[in-house]
């Protein structure tokens, strides 16, 4: 994994030295309006967060890519992940701390992340899955060209009732 770097961040591979301060960014309750939980403790993050450097799935099927996002300050404000599958399909996620949200700097982390599955991964076809309420990263992905799935990708998907799927393909050049 390598470096990206975007007009106000840097995208750095996550690793385990990252935990102590992502746990900090990481236990903001905001980023938890609709889904997951904060993690319990530094110690559980930096063994996560150490498993997941092998950037693999335990079957070695999928590659786990995460980045950690950096400004220019030097301050860590989340995170970005790409789920990397056969016949370059990728799927994604991301979480800010809600003090950096609003400013587009998740939709920049994002782009970046999306400009080097495409050129480093060969991903043509992206996914997110994601709340119905969560209308701030609906926003987002909208905003990067994704757009809500077909009812017959939500079932083949096994999307949730209260989830939606939005999806975008990489035009070749
Ligand atoms: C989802 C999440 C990353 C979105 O963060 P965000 O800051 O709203 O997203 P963006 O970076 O796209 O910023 C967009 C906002 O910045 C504003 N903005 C300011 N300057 C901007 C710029 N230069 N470019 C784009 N947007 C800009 C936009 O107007 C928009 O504001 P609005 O929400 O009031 O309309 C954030 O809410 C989050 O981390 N949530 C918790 C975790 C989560 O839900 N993850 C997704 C699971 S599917």
């Amino acid at each position: 994994m390598r470096v990206v770097t975007a007009a106000d961040l840097t995208l750095e591979p996550q690793v385990a030295a990252h935990a102590e301060e992502m746990f900090v960014v990481l236990s903001d309750p905001a980023i938890y309006e609709y889904e997951n939980q904060p993690p319990p403790s530094v110690d559980w993050l930096r063994a996560r967060y150490a498993k997941l450097e092998s950037r693999f799935s335990p079957e070695g099927q999928e590659q786990w890519l995460n980045w950690v996002i950096r400004l220019p300050s030097s301050q860590l404000i989340g995170f970005v992940q790409a789920t990397v599958r056969s016949r370059g399909r990728a799927s994604i996620a991301y979480e800010l701390a809600s003090a950096h949200w609003g400013q587009g700097l998740a939709s920049q982390a994002v782009q970046a992340m999306i400009g080097e599955l495409v050129g480093h991964y060969q991903v043509r076809s992206l996914s997110a899955v994601l709340k119905s309420a969560n209308g701030r990263s609906r926003r987002l992905l909208e905003r990067l060209g994704f757009a809500l799935a077909t009812p017959e990708q939500h079932v083949r998907h096994r999307v949730e009732p209260d989830e939606l799927l939005m999806k975008r393909a990489i035009r070749r050049p």
